[in-house]
């Protein structure tokens, strides 16, 4: 850590003027902009990225972490998980979660350029045609519909060969990737010996649901399928890492504040306030690393990216929500949306293991192979450390005579989601692990605030499970893969089921086990909902500007009206890639 603070702090000093990157509060002198962006995650890289493209744009975008420049653990993709609980991660828990008889759930969020597309999985799935089209039915604005993003996937991906240089024609569908966008996108960089072969046999001699899937990027995923990540060319592809270049860096209307809190957003002061329609809210208050409080003025829009945790958090200490939840904790309430940090909804997860014949080896576990696979990755990007968790995905629906009326946004969505890991954590006998993520939930939770200190943490409360048909897909899916590795492909392979889930069979041992050990796949939206201009509820309009005022927009995951059923980086993008657009018709600018 020191010799990386060292590094950043001697690149400034060589460069300045270059470099556009501040490390602290105090090194940046300029206080007005045409865009503050508040939160350097995956929308906000984005989005700065994007509005810097126009000359005439003076841009600023506030981080609350570090850079992600030299972080060894956000490049190499299989180092992922250790990312957790340091400097790069909030460390936020839950509270104790009803059906989990008050066990509280840890929590990563990204606290680093990059946000959560810095330290994530790196899985690259978008969803199906039906969630997008919820979004514009739900919304009114056709503009969110699965036809109309398509061209936004595009722009976003730039599709490569795995590093392995293997031939995968045949596994994947050209038609539907973009080849010249901003992040490198590839199916698995090496094969798993044995195990992707199994898993491909077993798609084929089960049929059915379990049919391979040529594409589950397609907008209809349901099915067995190669699995892609945004490891493209072998390396973590951030937003940072891919909106955020060395090249883009340079431009001189690009400025990026790092280690610096936004804590509130304010009211434009008297001497600007010129407009007639509503309060403007045009200011950020920043608090960095003890050098106190400093706010930055927005000529144009201030946009609100700090994430499904970060913006409600902002939003409610600035006095936007509920009037009387504010006032109990002594915030003065200024703009009634009672629906700000409501319909919190997430991927609850399940890890069900079993011991297996599995060959390959346990990276993570044994520092000989570990020593040898980062001198790999280090001279070719190639190797066991350039794969994510794991290669391969099977989507599934509970059954059509369901007694639940469906949470799903329709008949390609799936309920859940099933992903074989194999060898993977400090188990040194062989085995496969099967994750299970519950991707269309109907449970509804919520980000809320105790103080009115904007430093103190926010109080999580996804409430998983509290909807029944949610346990109903969690018990769906543990059958599911039992039903899977059962495959002929697997005889001889995998051995039995490991403990706590084996010999859990009836809907009450399985709903026992599911409360014990569940976790969350980090993919928590819709704190600050979306819905049709004019709607009683709500935070922001389809063009994600905050309702009822002027001069702020919300862009990242807290604003989908409803969670894709898929792991949500894809979605922030492309909702990042639309937002950038519309704020350059707004203000009449292409770059
Ligand atoms: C551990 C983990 C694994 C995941 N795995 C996958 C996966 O494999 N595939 C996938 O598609 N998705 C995955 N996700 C989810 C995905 O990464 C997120 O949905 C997505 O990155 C969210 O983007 P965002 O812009 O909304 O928020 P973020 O990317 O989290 O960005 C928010 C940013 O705002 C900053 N911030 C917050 N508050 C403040 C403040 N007050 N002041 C200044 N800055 C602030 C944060 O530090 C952060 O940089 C995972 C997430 C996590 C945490
Ligand atoms: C998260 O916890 C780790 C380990 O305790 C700590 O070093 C780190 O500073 C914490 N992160 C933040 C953002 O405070
Ligand atoms: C890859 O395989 C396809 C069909 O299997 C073949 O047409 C193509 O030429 C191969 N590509 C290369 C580079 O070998
Ligand atoms: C939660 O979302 C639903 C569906 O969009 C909506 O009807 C409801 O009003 C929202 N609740 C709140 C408190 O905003
Ligand atoms: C407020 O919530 C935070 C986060 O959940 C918790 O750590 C803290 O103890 C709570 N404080 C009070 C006064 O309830």
């Amino acid at each position: 850590m020191h010799t990386l603070q060292g590094l950043l702090i001697l690149t400034t000093f060589i460069a300045p003027g270059l470099c556009a990157v501040y490390q602290q509060l105090s090194d940046l002198r300029q206080d007005e902009f045409d865009f503050v962006i508040a939160g350097g995650g995956t929308a906000g890289a984005v989005l700065a990225s994007r509005l810097s493209e126009v000359r005439g744009f003076q841009v600023l975008l506030i981080e609350a972490g570090p850079s992600n420049e030299g972080v060894l653990d956000a490049e190499v993709p299989l180092f992922a998980s250790r990312l957790h609980n340091t400097i790069y991660d909030w460390n936020f828990t839950t509270t104790p979660q009803e059906f989990a008889n008050g066990r509280i759930v840890p929590y990563a969020r990204g606290h680093i350029l990059g946000g959560s597309s810095s330290i994530n999985a790196m899985a690259y799935t978008r969803g199906s045609i039906d969630d997008y089209d919820r979004w514009a039915r739900v919304t009114g604005d056709s503009g969110w519909s699965w036809n109309k993003i398509f061209p936004y996937f595009k722009k976003h991906e730039l599709f490569m060969q795995p590093t392995d240089g293997r031939n995968i024609t045949g596994d994947f569908d050209p038609a539907v990737h973009g080849f010249d966008g901003m992040t490198r996108i590839s199916l698995p960089n090496q094969l798993q010996r044995d195990f992707d072969a199994r898993f491909i046999k077993a798609a084929d001699e089960l049929g059915g649901k379990f049919s391979y899937n040529l594409d589950m990027n397609s907008g209809k995923p349901l099915g067995s399928a190669w699995f892609p990540s945004t490891a493209g060319g072998g390396e973590r592809r951030s937003s940072a890492t891919s909106y955020l270049t060395r090249q883009i860096m340079k431009r001189k209307n690009l400025h990026v504040l790092l280690n610096t809190r936004a804590t509130r957003i304010r009211q434009t002061s008297k001497s600007h306030s010129s407009k007639s329609h509503g309060p403007e809210f045009d200011t950020v208050e920043t608090f960095g690393n003890g050098r106190g409080s400093r706010t930055f003025r927005a000529t144009k829009e201030v946009i609100l990216s700090a994430g499904t945790v970060g913006s409600p958090h902002i939003l409610l200490h600035s006095g936007f929500g509920n009037a009387k939840e504010l006032q109990s904790v002594g915030v003065k309430p200024l703009v009634n949306l009672p629906s700000v940090g409501k319909n919190l909804t997430d991927h609850p997860l399940l890890v069900v293991d079993f011991a297996a014949d599995a060959t390959e080896p346990n990276v993570l576990a044994d520092p000989t192979i570990l020593a040898e696979a980062l001198e790999q990755w280090k001279t070719s990007r190639t190797g066991p450390l350039t794969n994510t968790v794991d290669n391969n995905v099977i989507w599934g629906r509970l059954p059509a005579d369901s007694p639940f009326e469906d949470p799903s946004a329709g008949p390609n969505s799936p309920h859940w989601e099933l992903l074989p890991a194999v060898n993977l954590g400090n188990a040194p006998e062989p085995h496969l692990s099967a994750f299970i993520s519950l991707v269309s939930p109907a449970s509804r939770g919520t980000i809320s605030i105790n103080s009115s200190d904007p430093l103190d943490s926010p109080v999580i409360d996804p409430a998983f499970f509290t909807a029944p048909v949610d346990v109903a897909s969690a018990r769906d899916g543990v059958r599911n893969i039992r039903t899977f590795y059962a495959a002929k492909a697997f005889e001889g392979y995998i051995k039995s089921e490991s403990p706590p889930s084996a010999g859990a069979e009836s809907d009450e041992e399985l709903d026992a086990f599911i409360s014990a050990t569940f976790a969350t796949t980090w993919h928590p939206t819709s704190t600050v909902k979306m819905s049709p201009k004019g709607a009683d509820y709500g935070v922001v309009d389809p063009d994600l500007k905050v309702k009822g005022i002027q001069g702020l927009r919300v862009v990242d995951a807290s604003v989908m009206p409803f969670v894709v059923s898929a792991h949500t980086q894809t979605a922030v993008y492309v909702i990042a890639e639309r937002a950038a657009d519309m704020i350059k018709r707004d203000w009449h600018e292409r770059a």
